[in-house]
């Protein structure tokens, strides 16, 4: 059953060109469509800057997109008059368990701050059980609720939000490179909270990551982007196996995998990556694409309409 659909979402910037330079437009996303399904996990790839987080933001209404629409069960979550239930129905975890913690408050407002914020009616003492008994869920202690976050490991931190993000029983959660900054050890202890989690509450995670052999063992789907474009989505079998777009490719070659059983050429991107300011014309990846042709230059490829799309003009075959 689908649960979440964006349909044509781009996101400019305005940004400062500078003294006696007109300001530029920086395009963090451009024409995202795309679908998640209830229960599975969608993980979005990407170098640095190619628009993850920003996407992230997007879906969680931090900030509103410059064009499209997005889809909650069918239902437009920009319109106005939008139900209690839809705004709280998508909740985020940060990358950083340091910065996203108010050093200031206790454990138990931080957790129970969703509740107040969101106008919903519990009495002090049921906020208070609900908030204890997230504590245990996230494989904490009820009597953390009394401590201070520097209290905690990173580990634990990350928990914590966790434990945030969960207090409205959302269907979606985001989750913005959630492992990124912690310990290889704690990662791992992490990710199967998480796979628990999903589990016990049916929910549907966006996993933002640049970790292709995390998403490789925790996603149902990868979605690859590359300067705020979709260049390919497939399930993982579809696309750590069979690659369409070059990019998936040179991405994929610099994965460790365990596996010995799979041969795989070394790809060394060369050029830099473009400037979202100035990106390049035609395919967006064409001057780093050792397959790139005339056209390549001029026509920006179509991403196609398959289960396993991809947007190139020449794409990988087995
Ligand atoms: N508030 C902002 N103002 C201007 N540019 C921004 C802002 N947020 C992000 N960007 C730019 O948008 C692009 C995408 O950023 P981001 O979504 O953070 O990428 P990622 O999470 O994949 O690293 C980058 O070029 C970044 O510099
Ligand atoms: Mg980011």
């Amino acid at each position: 059953m689908k649960i979440l659909k964006l349909n044509n979402i781009s996101k400019d910037y305005n940004v400062s060109g500078g003294f006696l330079q007109p300001n530029k437009k920086l395009k963090a996303l451009s024409n995202i469509t795309l679908e998640i399904q209830k229960g599975e996990t969608l993980a979005v790839v990407g170098e640095s800057g190619c628009g993850k987080s920003t996407l992230a933001r997007i879906i969680t209404m931090i900030e509103n997109p410059t064009q499209g629409e997005i889809f909650l069960h069918g239902q437009s979550i920009s319109s106005l008059g939008m139900s209690k239930k839809n705004r709280t129905a998508i909740q985020i975890v940060f990358q950083d368990p340091y910065g996203s913690l108010n050093p200031r408050q206790k454990i138990g407002d931080i957790l129970e701050e969703p509740l107040i914020i969101n106008q919903i009616h519990l009495g002090k003492i049921e906020i208070e059980k609900k908030a204890r008994s997230m504590l245990e869920k996230v494989g904490l202690l009820p009597e953390h609720y009394d401590r201070y976050p520097h209290m905690f490991s990173g580990g634990q931190r990350q928990r914590i939000a966790i434990a945030r993000a969960l207090m409205l029983n959302p269907e979606i959660v985001v989750l913005d490179e959630p492992v990124s900054a912690l310990d290889l050890s704690i990662q791992s202890q992490i990710l199967n909270l998480l796979a628990d989690l999903q589990n016990q509450f049916q929910l549907t995670y966006l996993f933002i990551s640049h970790d292709l052999s995390i998403v490789r063992h925790f996603a149902d789907r990868v979605m690859v982007m590359y300067l705020g474009q979709i260049v390919e989505e497939g399930s993982i079998d579809q696309v750590f196996q069979n690659p369409k777009h070059p990019y998936t490719k040179a991405l994929l070659s610099a994965t460790p995998i365990a596996d010995p059983s799979i041969k795989k050429e070394r790809i060394r991107l060369t050029g830099e990556i473009p400037s979202p300011l100035n990106p390049p014309s035609g395919c967006s990846f064409h001057n780093r694409c050792w397959l790139a042709q005339d056209i390549c230059k001029i026509e920006k490829p179509l991403l196609t309409k398959e289960d396993h799309r991809s947007s190139c003009h020449f794409p990988l075959s087995k």
